[in-house]
């Protein structure tokens, strides 16, 4: 992906953006910084979706609550309707805040049980809106028909529904007040497999409706291949690979891709990887291996590898963070 490939139309921005997280001193360990997120950049283009892939612990849910808002990095840019949102006052995050929403895994967490649905859609216009109850009841109504819900919902609470009925009223809050872009952390994987399809693709659907842009985190490659234009690969809170989802899924570079595509069982055999086994475990974000953060488990490590941090560089038309990635791919 280009750097400027967006500068158009990009809605959103992260330039480096960093959380580290201070841990206590715990039974023989010693205290520290967790580099939850260490310096990830993109920008997110209106109507597009980027998904964030990676093994658990790397950060994709530390880097959804930077750019929700929901907590404030450490360090680095959140460049959202022309303000830097991470160093903005509290006047430009109010006024920015409506604009991104999140939906989150767990549908049964998220919903307030003491809501009936139609309270809860209408909560957030409460709250930014200056509409009249009736208004907001229609607003609700029309919400309720875009994502799939029956009139007779209005009045019922979240425990009378199923798991994908429950994520599709989140879907239908996060919408209630227009956003630009919507933050999706795992949001079909708390759903039954034979339910995951219809959430997947009322999701693509309100996205050509609307305009809206996803950040796309999930575990699940298949899922991101069906709704992703494009991707971003994290290791222990960094990039190592972001380009366009074709190319990333048919020709991936970087050796921690590879590792992970090969993983997941693939239907086409020409799109099958030669097999790069994951082996070991994700090291702790409190102590990184020095150099490449993959360089413990990449089977073409070398020497500079274990000493010296790959920059993010342009390759092939995506980024690639590999010193070697010349001589491998
Ligand atoms: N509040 C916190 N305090 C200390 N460490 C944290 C905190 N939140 C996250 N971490 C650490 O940061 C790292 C990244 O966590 P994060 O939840 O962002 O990963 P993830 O990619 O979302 O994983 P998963 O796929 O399991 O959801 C982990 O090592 C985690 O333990
Ligand atoms: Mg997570």
């Amino acid at each position: 992906m280009r750097a400027d490939m967006h500068m158009h139309d990009a809605l959103l921005q992260a330039r480096n953006l960093a959380k580290y997280y201070p841990v206590a001193q715990r039974w023989l360990k010693p205290r520290g910084l967790a580099r939850a997120l260490d310096g990830v950049s993109f920008a997110l283009a209106r109507g597009k979706t980027l998904a964030v892939v990676g093994e658990s612990g790397c950060g994709k849910s530390t880097l959804a609550r930077q750019i929700a808002m929901i907590e404030p990095p450490t360090s680095g840019e959140l460049w959202m309707a022309g303000a830097n949102i991470a160093q903005a006052g509290r006047a430009a995050r109010k006024r920015v805040r409506p604009l991104v929403q999140m939906v989150f895994q767990n549908p049964y967490a998220s919903l307030n049980p003491r809501k009936k649905v139609g309270a809860m859609l209408e909560e957030p216009l409460i709250i930014n809106t200056r509409l009249k109850p009736a208004q907001r009841a229609e607003r609700a109504y029309a919400m309720m028909a875009r994502v799939g819900l029956r009139p007779e919902h209005y009045g019922r609470y979240p425990h009378m529904f199923s798991g994908g009925q429950r994520q599709r009223i989140a879907i239908a809050r996060a919408l209630m007040l227009d956003p630009q872009v919507i933050v999706a952390d795992e949001p079909l994987s708390a759903l039954d497999v034979s339910i995951q399809a219809q959430v997947l693709n009322l999701l693509m659907d309100l996205q050509q409706s609307s305009g809206v842009a996803y950040l796309f985190i999930s575990h699940n490659l298949a899922v991101v291949e069906h709704i992703a234009d494009e991707v971003l690969v994290m290791y222990l809170g960094k990039t190592v690979e972001h380009g366009s989802k074709r190319e990333v899924f048919t020709r991936p570079l970087h050796p921690y891709t590879k590792a992970l595509l090969a993983s997941t069982p693939r239907i086409d055999p020409a799109q099958r990887q030669k097999k790069i086994i994951l082996s070991g475990e994700l090291p702790s974000p409190l102590a990184p291996p020095p150099g490449c953060a993959f360089n413990t488990r990449c089977p073409h490590a070398r020497t500079q590898c274990r000493e010296q941090v790959p920059p993010l560089n342009v390759f092939q038309g995506r980024q690639v963070a590999c010193h070697r990635i010349a001589e491998i791919s």
